[in-house]
């Protein structure tokens, strides 16, 4: 009984909260409304692997073009690859046209109401599908990511290590999601893990939870989610090229749209493998045959399957741009949401002198 009191609590202190502190983001609903499936479809495929702020003028500039599904279906693919540019994770664009065309094609224009009907369209995994179900439809669906598993572990005070607590987590969720208003509830966790249920220094004192929070009356909340400890990472070597032209531009080009971090722009670089590169060996794959310079030092980077040790060198040269490739000022790379491990490189490349 004491249960049910408890997370009847927690909904109601949630919502309060929401309705007065949550985020005003583009694509949501005022507190209390329905959100169109249109745009939480659009903005949450935006979103799994990419920040809110990155997200909010491309979501913005993709409504503005494509005000319904059926205008998006009627684009040709690559008007779409080309306002995704920046993105970043291409295939998230290809399935998005193509879940337009099947909405559009085999559903009358309209979202299915339902989770499983959205499960089965291109690109919507359970995450998404629950989100939209929950803030489009009003269905109590409970979309569980990252962020939401830290927030739920917290309160209840789970101490089981990921992910093999993810079943707990999934089901302590779905017990808190209220049959009234699901889809704030959720963009209630999701506010609440941005901004006060932060990975590493939550901050309990603003947080409208905090009483009821067992994390936090345990005293280990910042500590929770617990993980189980990984196998040793192995390291892969790589040797990264950043080449600059005449005029201070510097050769990116696109990754394979499959694969670790598909479709995002890159400095040209050897394969990533478990030897060391040794002596010339790395210069097959330079992108200009002339003299490159070693820097000192190497850029690490942690992947979820291994860890990357990248050695960076670079030269001065020009040729022409080849498929996929792009020559770019070094002042206009912000806009091109690079992978983090790429940033490092330039970094470490831009500061040398060339
Ligand atoms: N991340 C994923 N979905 C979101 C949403 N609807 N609002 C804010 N952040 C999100």
């Amino acid at each position: 009984m004491k249960r049910v009191s408890t997370t009847i609590k927690l909904g109601n202190r949630l919502l309060a909260w929401y309705d007065g502190q949550h985020r005003k983001l583009p694509w949501r609903a005022p507190p209390g409304e329905l959100a169109a499936p249109y745009r939480v479809w659009l903005s949450e495929i935006m979103l799994q692997q990419t920040v809110v702020k990155t997200v909010i003028p491309y979501y913005q500039h993709f409504l503005r073009r494509w005000p319904d599904v059926e205008a998006l279906a009627a684009a040709e693919l690559d008007q779409v690859l080309h306002a995704w540019q920046g993105l970043g994770y291409y295939a998230r664009a290809r399935n998005l046209h193509k879940c337009a065309q099947a909405v559009a094609a085999e559903h009358g224009g309209v979202f299915p109401g339902t989770e499983a009907g959205l499960l089965a369209l291109p690109g919507i995994g359970p995450y998404t599908a629950a989100a939209i179900a929950a803030i489009a439809y009003g269905l109590a669906a409970s979309p569980v990511d990252g962020n939401i598993e830290r927030v739920v572990a917290r309160l209840y005070g789970v101490t089981a290590a990921l992910p093999g607590a993810k079943g707990e987590l999934r089901r302590l969720a779905a017990g808190l999601t209220p049959a009234r208003r699901p889809g704030d509830h959720a963009q209630a966790l999701m506010d609440l893990g941005a901004t006060i249920c932060l990975p590493r220094q939550p901050q309990c004192g603003r947080c409208p939870l905090h009483r009821l929070c067992q994390g936090r009356q345990q005293g280990i909340a910042a500590s929770l989610p617990r993980r189980q400890a990984r196998a040793q990472r192995p390291t892969r070597y790589g040797v990264a090229f950043c080449l600059f032209d005449g005029t201070g531009r510097l050769l990116l080009r696109r990754r394979p749209e499959t694969g670790l971090l598909g479709g995002m722009m890159e400095v040209p670089s050897t394969p990533w493998r478990e030897a060391v590169w040794e002596g010339e060996e790395a210069a097959a794959f330079a992108p200009l045959a002339t003299r490159w310079r070693r820097l000192p030092g190497t850029v690490s980077h942690t992947f979820t399957h291994f860890q990357l040790a990248l050695t960076v060198q670079t030269a001065s040269g020009g040729r022409p741009a080849e498929a996929g490739e792009i020559w770019r000022a070094p002042a206009d790379l912000a806009d091109l949401a690079l992978p983090t491990v790429i940033k490092k490189v330039l970094r470490h490349g831009l500061d040398a002198p060339t």
